[in-house]
């Protein structure tokens, strides 16, 4: 290859590389604030169902606005689109739910430890669901994930068992969303991150309103709300704006990562964030963690580093995929 095209292939590369590490530290970053805000509404308001539904009215909101505006070109999508979205939607709907009625039941920081896991859940589903196989090491490198999780769960102070299956199913739901969002990505040819996860939204908003209704309903969210204003004053509105908001905004630049890396990329960059976010949430909520908890929590959170250098998968599923628009 001549130096010059040996040259622009190095810089095309870096820039790469300083665009996915820009939406990083943006998604973790705007993920620590979700997450504070959305403690601080739990905490005085427990209507999980009803605060995810209005992070995802929220994100609908902000990106019915930006098309009509033309912040945001609008995306041309046939009936084709939105039958492949369904069966994603679907499970980020179950897995928005799912971990947010987690998170209203035990602290943040056990909730992320047990999403530590997500990995062991994307290898065992493409291994028993999908046929893909990995070399040794990954399956290894599993054991520390799921023991240092067991760990984490057996020694945790404040246990409830809804805590933990919620976080379990928000593992599951979001491994199959990854997954085929990113085929559904790649398909769809001409639908970037940002406008996919646009459309997830509005249509996980359809699914989810009417099981609000039916699981929570206004009459509890009145006196609730109510409740909650009483507790700490206006600014539990602005709470709930928070975390509505940046529900959205975190997601957004996630899936303008996913656009770009693999769905087991993807699920590791989140596995790291959880670092992020169990230490801060500690911080701020002051959660009391006994030594033994913590220890389990570094040995999942090193079983995911340690699978995050295994080597290529045998098969060519998961690999990188150039991003269209
Ligand atoms: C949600 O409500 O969707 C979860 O809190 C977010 O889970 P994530 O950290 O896997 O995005």
């Amino acid at each position: 290859i001549p130096v010059e095209e040996q040259e622009i292939t190095t810089a095309k590369a870096a820039a790469q590389r300083l665009k996915i590490g820009t939406y990083f530290v943006l998604w973790w970053s705007l993920n620590v604030v979700f997450n504070i805000y959305n403690k601080k509404v739990l905490n005085v308001f427990p209507y999980p169902w009803l605060t995810s539904t209005l992070s995802l009215a929220a994100g609908s909101t902000i990106m019915l606005l930006s098309w009509a505006t033309r912040l945001a070109a609008a995306p041309e999508l046939d009936a084709e689109f939105w039958k492949n979205l369904a069966p994603v939607a679907l499970a980020h709907t179950i897995g928005h739910v799912a971990a947010t009625v987690s998170m209203s039941k035990v602290a943040v920081s056990f909730t992320h430890i047990i999403k530590s896991s997500e990995p062991a859940f994307s290898v065992l589903i493409s291994r028993f669901l999908l046929g893909e196989s990995f070399p040794l090491p990954v399956y290894l490198s599993l054991i520390p994930i799921i023991g240092g999780c067991a760990l984490t769960a057996a020694t945790e102070l404040n246990f409830n068992v809804t805590g933990f299956v919620g976080a379990m199913i928000s593992n599951i739901a979001f491994v199959f969303r990854n997954i085929f969002s990113k085929r559904g990505m790649v398909k769809s040819n001409k639908v970037g991150g940002m406008n996919y996860y646009a459309c997830l939204s509005m249509l996980s908003l359809v699914f989810l309103t009417p099981f609000a209704f039916a699981v929570e309903g206004p009459k509890l969210w009145a006196s609730g709300w109510q409740q909650a204003t009483e507790t700490v004053g206006q600014q539990f509105f602005w709470w709930v704006m928070a975390q509505s908001v940046f529900y959205h905004l975190y997601n957004q630049v996630s899936y303008m990562s996913l656009n770009e890396i693999s769905p087991l990329t993807f699920s590791i960059g989140n596995t790291m964030k959880r670092v992020t976010v169990i230490v801060s949430s500690i911080i701020v909520f002051h959660t009391p963690v006994l030594p033994v908890n913590a220890v389990g929590a570094a040995i999942a959170i090193l079983g995911t580093f340690l699978y995050s250098q295994r080597p290529a998968t045998k098969n060519p599923k998961n690999i990188e995929a150039p991003k269209k628009i």
